[in-house]
């Protein structure tokens, strides 16, 4: 179980917190789904559990251990938004052996089974693959490295209908193995296998329960005071 106490970030560069507070607890194998409008700082929440930013406020513990962002390095994969634009392996085999020329070829095998492609020759470009093959093979670059947390920064952004089902139904299958942290500005598809919901808005993360969520997406923009006047 990760916990998250009063964790802010605050760089001395923002006026104001980026991330305010938050509380969190993260446990296994279970899908949190976190939703908020852009810039209301999902991903900064993402890139410190990743241990790639520094908190500078709170405590994150694993059990009861505080962590380092080093600690976190090595407990979290981070799958960034669009993750196969920053694809750089001529083949699949490349990509997800790039920083672990040493993997062997069972624990290639079991990462591209997990993610539903261990049909795929290993020689395929993956340039060459369906963007819903693509974000899978993003999990798969992460998986391989079996991290406790799994963290994905808007995973159906940009897939058509039918591969965001697809994705959403592999989601539900890695929670059985994995902890998830999804973080996203669309609650719709995820919302069905969330095991808890929290909303984000300007850097304070509230919990809140799917329908929430769901009533929120629906809910007509709030027309501006003095529209008429314009
Ligand atoms: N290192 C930084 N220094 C200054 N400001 C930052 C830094 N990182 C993020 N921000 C600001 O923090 C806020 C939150 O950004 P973040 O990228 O986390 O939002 P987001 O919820 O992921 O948005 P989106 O849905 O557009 O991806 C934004 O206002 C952004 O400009
Ligand atoms: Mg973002």
């Amino acid at each position: 179980m990760l916990y998250l106490r009063n964790v802010s970030y605050h760089p001395p560069a923002t006026p104001t917190p980026i991330l305010r507070q938050i509380n969190l607890q993260v446990a296994p194998q279970q899908l949190t789904l976190i939703v908020g409008p852009s810039g209301s700082g999902k991903s900064t929440l993402l890139e410190i559990l990743a241990g790639l930013a520094e908190r500078t406020k709170g405590e994150i513990l694993w059990r009861e251990q505080p962590l380092t962002s080093l600690h976190l390095q090595q407990l979290s994969g981070l799958v960034f938004q669009f993750p196969e634009r920053h694809f750089c392996g001529a083949t699949v085999l490349e990509e997800l052996r790039l920083g672990h020329p040493e993997l062997m070829s069972d624990r290639i095998h079991e990462a591209l089974t997990e993610v539903g492609l261990e049909h795929l020759p290993l020689s395929t470009s993956p340039q060459a693959l369906s963007g819903g093959q693509q974000r899978r093979l993003a999990f798969a670059v992460q998986l391989i490295r079996q991290p406790h947390l799994l963290l994905l920064d808007e995973p159906t952004a940009g897939l058509d209908w039918s591969m965001r089902r697809q994705l959403v139904n592999l989601l539900a299958k890695l929670k059985q193995h994995w902890s998830l942290l999804v973080v996203s500005h669309d609650a719709s598809e995820l919302v069905e296998i969330a095991d808890q919901c929290y909303a984000l808005r300007q850097g304070e993360l509230t919990s809140v329960t799917p329908e929430t969520l769901l009533t929120a997406r629906d809910r007509p923009p709030v027309p501006a005071p003095n529209a008429n006047a314009l």
